[in-house]
């Protein structure tokens, strides 16, 4: 791939420089909402319309569409599960949820299912016109990402050199489509510049991946805090634990919720999500302990786990975070196709894998963290990102 290439990549997603508009589809059963969502968009996108879950998928069948308002009462279908078929259909269409119920845990319940946002009725203009602009944003970032990491005609994440050359190819995609709002458009490398794009990444993959990458970093942050790290071992703690499963984007066959708790383990292709993952991160020249915390989050404390069957103490204490709050994650988290377990019940399960799988020692103190908070637990997790600030 070369710099032309990447060029014409970016043009060829349409927005901006191409001054093709976006297509928005409104889908609501009211003709009053619809039609004001209508006249405020109509000067920014091309809009479409929908009274209902069978008219927006059909519309959905047979043109591309890039955004999608969504009201969250329809009559033939709850919006929750339309969007749930939309995300599993159309994974790369973003959603923004619009209710007029005052159900703000409906509407949180669809950012866990993949929304890019929620707007409450009546919607303030300027909100609903930044959100939606924002969104057409993320989502001709995600696309050029998308369509780098699926060119079939160059291998990203080979050896370490084509490593170098993949997110020397993304960083530029950034520049190019002009993503001012970050430094890591303009080439800055420090964690801290690079975590925009690696957020970016992780979403162009999966959604469920990055909210997955979120809360983990998340979790270890709490443990880190009660062990007296150091401030330097907290960020590479942070930052290890938001990328412990970037691997998987290099795995084309493999999906973020592949790997169930303990089952998926038996499964050689995912296995090598860790070790592709410390390699792709090599050229970035990250902390060694970010690179340890994702070769190792699967190793086990009885030398069972992988990829090299590490036991006790020989796994890096960093990593042994990581094994348990991906997880306590894995169990507790909301995800299509999966039941999570109440908070207890996961601290149960987990408390009976100390001395094989976990350090018996962070289990306790895990368990002992995570009951204190357990309250507002899910909520501070689904709403943290790593902070790698110096
Ligand atoms: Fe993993």
């Amino acid at each position: 791939m070369h710099l032309d290439q990447i060029a014409l990549m970016s043009l060829s997603v349409p927005y901006n420089a191409t001054q093709v508009k976006p297509t928005v589809l409104v889908v609501d059963d009211e003709a009053g909402p619809r039609d004001a969502l209508k006249v405020i968009l109509r000067p920014f996108f091309n809009i479409r319309l929908a009274e209902n879950a069978e008219t927006a998928l059909s519309i959905l069948n047979q043109e591309p569409i890039d955004l999608i308002t969504l009201d969250q009462k329809l009559p033939d279908r709850h919006g929750i599960d339309l969007l749930q078929e939309i995300k599993h259909t159309h994974s790369d269409i973003e959603i923004i949820i619009i209710t007029g119920h005052g159900s703000l845990k409906a509407a949180m319940e669809g950012l866990r299912y993949g929304a890019a946002g929620y707007l409450l009725k009546p919607f303030n203009v300027t909100e609903l016109i930044s959100l939606t602009s924002q969104t057409i944003k993320k989502k001709h970032r995600l696309d050029l990402i998308r369509t780098i990491l699926h060119d079939p005609s160059t291998p990203l994440w080979g050896s370490e050199q084509d490593c170098a050359k993949a997110w020397g190819y993304l960083k530029t995609a950034y520049f190019l489509i002009g993503n001012n709002d970050h430094e890591s458009a303009h080439g800055g490398s420090s964690p801290h510049d690079l975590l925009p794009l690696l957020a970016d990444l992780l979403e162009a993959k999966d959604r469920q991946l990055l909210n997955h990458s979120s809360r983990v970093s998340f979790y270890a942050t709490l443990l880190a805090n009660r062990l007296n790290l150091t401030g330097a071992k907290q960020r590479s703690l942070a930052l290890g634990a938001f990328l412990h499963d970037i691997g998987k984007i290099g795995l084309p066959l493999v999906h973020a919720s592949d790997e169930a708790p303990l089952t998926a383990d038996d499964d050689p292709h995912l296995k090598e999500h860790a070790e592709l993952g410390a390699r792709m991160i090599l050229p970035l020249g990250l902390p060694a302990e970010v690179g340890q915390i994702i070769s190792y989050h699967h190793e086990h404390w009885d030398g069972t786990g992988y990829p090299h069957g590490l036991q006790g103490n020989g796994i890096p204490l960093l990593a042994r975070i990581v094994s348990l709050a991906q997880m306590f994650d894995h169990l507790t988290a909301e995800a299509p196709g999966h039941n999570p377990l109440l908070i207890d019940q996961a601290l149960q399960r987990i408390s009976l894998l100390a001395n094989t799988c976990f350090d018996p020692q962070l289990t306790e103190l895990f368990a002992q963290i995570v009951s204190e908070c357990k309250t507002s637990l899910p909520a501070m997790a689904n709403a943290s990102m790593p902070s790698t600030a110096h």
